[in-house]
């Protein structure tokens, strides 16, 4: 399988991912996540963009179930399955096989937040690290609005000045909802692309 997307607007998403590199760089490690992976084209650019400027340790996690789940993935209309079944995920784990510092989370972005509450735990090179601050997060699983609420404020709760949330498809649902919550974290809008919104921690 070819690494793809099914969404638009990822010139945004690589340059954001260089700013945040470029931003960070004095940092000795930092964290991205993308929820929602599928053929993996958004985790594959964050990777790209950021270690293009980021010379420490930069870790990417995906979050994804895969699966063949049956889920309602807007706020109107039925529960439905879509293609991302086991055979998508085999082949996004043989594409991604060589990537250095990426974790598959195979597990839905519920059980993400309950499992990985205080942090997650990475080893590279002889080190030990629990990350639970995220530069950058690429918000594209479920887009129904109040999933997409408790993944920006979980993430929300563990970012620092700086950090960059990128929702695909914000016209899908009450995205002046997220917007509204995130500016109780010291988010500020920043721009809509056809299909990416983007938001950027400016306190601090
Ligand atoms: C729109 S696709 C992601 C597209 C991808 N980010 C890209 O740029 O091409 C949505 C993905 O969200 C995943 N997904 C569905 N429910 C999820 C959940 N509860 N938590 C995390 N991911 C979920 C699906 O399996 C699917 O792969």
């Amino acid at each position: 399988m070819t690494i793809e997307g099914d969404s638009g607007d990822y010139d945004l998403l690589s340059a954001w991912s260089d700013k945040i590199a470029k931003r960070f760089a004095k940092k000795p490690a930092i964290l991205t996540a993308e929820i929602g992976v599928r053929k993996g084209l958004g985790s594959k650019l964050i990777m790209n963009y950021v270690r293009g400027a980021y010379k420490n340790a930069h870790f990417h996690i995906g979050i994804d179930p895969y699966g063949d789940l049956k889920y309602e993935h807007y706020d109107k209309g039925e529960a439905v399955t879509m293609d991302y079944n086991q055979k998508m995920l085999s082949e996004l784990k043989k594409d991604f096989a060589e990537e250095k510092r990426f974790t598959l989370f195979n597990t839905t972005d519920e059980h993400f937040m309950d499992k990985y509450f205080w942090g997650v735990e990475f080893f590279d090179e002889g080190k030990q690290y629990l990350i639970n601050e995220y530069a950058l997060v690429h918000f594209d699983g479920p887009h129904k609005t109040s999933d997409v609420l408790v993944e920006a404020v979980f993430f929300a709760k563990r970012s620092a000045p700086g950090s960059v949330f990128i929702f695909d498809d914000w016209k899908t649902y009450k995205s002046s909802v997220v917007r509204d919550c995130m500016r109780e974290f010291g988010f500020e809008f920043i721009s809509n692309g056809q299909r990416k919104m983007v938001m950027e921690r400016k306190d601090g």
